[in-house]
């Protein structure tokens, strides 16, 4: 190479810092209160083989360089056979880097830009910044591939449960997993991001059944070994440290499978309902899998209840078993208490849940044996306002979404003072988060094939989101 080391970095110093600044009003302008994800950069280590979720470099529109800034002198001296792997890394980070001088476009110009007619515009409050998002969206739908792995055998690999509870991992799973998803890589060489699809949930169906025991050191085998033989096999692992690969799982287990080697998943993304900060979950890293309660005979979405709000008498609704801390305080102090904070155990007789939901004005979703709760997800849809009772528990698609324009968040400790918080919200205030309300549906509805902007749509936006944040060093 012509140009010396210490000459890139002169140039590159400067436009690291103005790119820094930059970047902090990204995804989250100054005026939203913003949250910890994206912000804080890590430590830039030029020496280290992977620089894992730093700020990605390009700034200006035009695509990225051809040397990466990051390759040292070394780097450019690579053997035949590396620069080979190297270049098809260079297409992809080339891609990522586009999308992300698309993304600055957009907010620059206040416009996006699209190659297709766009169905749907993003737009309001509950976005924290609807022109990246939009144009964040549009460049995965054109661009992510992902690679899925093919080792491993049914049933504990390549499918999952498709209905109720963990309904979403199989749904996630066979839409990668049918073969005519857009997303998917024809070659790994073109993926941006590789799936590692393993099923928590029918490992522990089918190795865990008949219960013998709860020891998880068969599942973490399990993975592991899986991930030994990918990493063997292919070189994609190890060139990214695992920080390009992702799971996906709903089951409550689904944290352990990387607990007993912290080193070697440092960097794997897991896309998990059980997102839980106290237990390793890590926002900027892993993202929240929302939790579906999948009807097995069609993926429609509860209806919007049709009683207007003026006539919703129930403030509060809740029904629900008494799993967990957090619901056995509520159950303490409201369990068939009061007339307009319902909570109950069972539904009252003839009483349809959907139906109580939709006369309710607010609908409480109280963590139970782990965070998350498919009610979440049911509120929306049916246009009750989610009045979310958790702790350490990082909301789905929070990097996008300002869940505080339409959803109430009351911690743990408030419990006793539901009625009185909830009464307080203002007529006005109200309004605004019932348009909310209405305003997300679209991104907790589940299509298969996945649409534009739906649930599964949102799952791989946060997986986009993370992978565009990070950018591979290779040596
Ligand atoms: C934004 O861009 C779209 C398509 O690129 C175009 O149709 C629209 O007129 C533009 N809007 C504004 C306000 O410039
Ligand atoms: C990746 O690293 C592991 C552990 O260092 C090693 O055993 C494996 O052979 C490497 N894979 C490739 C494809 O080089
Ligand atoms: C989250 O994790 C902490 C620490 O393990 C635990 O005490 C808490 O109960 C968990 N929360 C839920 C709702 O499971």
């Amino acid at each position: 190479m012509a140009v010396s080391c210490g000459n890139v970095l002169s140039l590159i110093l400067p436009a690291f810092l103005i790119l820094l600044m930059f970047f902090f009003f990204f995804f989250f302008p100054p005026t939203v209160s913003r949250s910890q994800y994206f912000t804080i950069p890590l430590p830039y280590h030029p020496s280290s083989h992977v620089s894992s979720r730093i700020i990605p470099p390009p700034l200006s529109p035009s695509p990225a360089p051809e040397i990466s800034p990051y390759a040292t002198k070394k780097n450019n001296n690579n053997d035949k056979k590396k620069m080979s792997s190297g270049s098809s890394l260079e297409k992809t980070e080339a891609d990522l880097a586009q999308a992300r001088a698309a993304i600055h476009r957009a907010i620059r110009t206040r416009n996006y830009t699209s190659d297709r007619k766009e169905t749907y515009v993003p737009a309001g409050s509950v976005y924290r910044n609807p022109l990246a998002f939009h144009q964040s969206h549009i460049e995965m739908v054109k661009r992510f591939k992902i690679w899925v792995y093919r080792e491993g055998e049914r049933p504990l690999f390549h499918v999952a449960p498709m209905k109720h509870i963990y309904g979403i991992e199989g749904q996630f799973m066979d839409e990668l997993e049918v073969g005519d998803s857009p997303f998917l890589a024809r070659e790994p060489d073109k993926a941006h991001a590789f799936f590692v699809p393993v099923s928590v949930a029918f490992i522990v169906d089918y190795v865990y059944k008949p219960v013998t025991d709860y020891r998880r050191d068969r599942l973490v085998r399990i993975v592991t070994d899986y991930i030994d033989t990918v990493a063997r096999k292919y070189q994609f692992w190890n060139r990214s440290s695992g920080a390009d690969h992702f799971m996906v799982s709903c089951h409550d287990w689904a944290p352990q499978v990387s607990h007993d080697d912290p080193k070697l998943y440092k960097n794997f993304i897991r896309v998990m309902c059980n997102a839980n900060t106290s237990e390793g979950f890590e926002p900027r890293r892993d993202a929240t899998l929302p939790e579906f309660n999948v009807n097995p005979s069609t993926l429609a979405p509860h209806p919007r209840s049709k009683v207007h709000p003026g006539e919703r008498h129930i403030l509060a609704f809740f029904a629900g078993g008494p799993h967990g801390l957090i619901r056995k305080l509520l159950f303490e102090h409201w369990k068939d208490k009061d007339s307009e904070v319902q909570v109950h155990e069972y539904l009252p007789k003839g009483q349809s849940y959907e139906a109580m939901m939709g006369r309710a004005k607010f609908c409480l979703c109280p963590s139970g044996y782990e965070v998350a709760s498919p009610r979440l997800v049911e509120s929306i849809q049916i246009g009750c306002i989610p009045v979310i009772i958790s702790d350490h528990y990082p909301l789905p698609f929070e990097d996008v979404l300002d869940w505080s324009k339409f959803s109430v968040r009351i911690p743990v400790e408030r419990i006793p003072d539901i009625k009185a918080i909830l009464k307080a919200v203002s007529h006005r205030k109200y309004q605004e988060l019932l348009k909310g309300v209405g305003t997300v549906r679209r991104h907790f509805v589940l299509n298969r094939p996945a649409e534009p902007f739906d649930a599964l749509h949102m799952v791989l936006h946060s997986i986009w989101l993370r992978r565009l944040n990070l950018r591979l060093s290779w040596s």
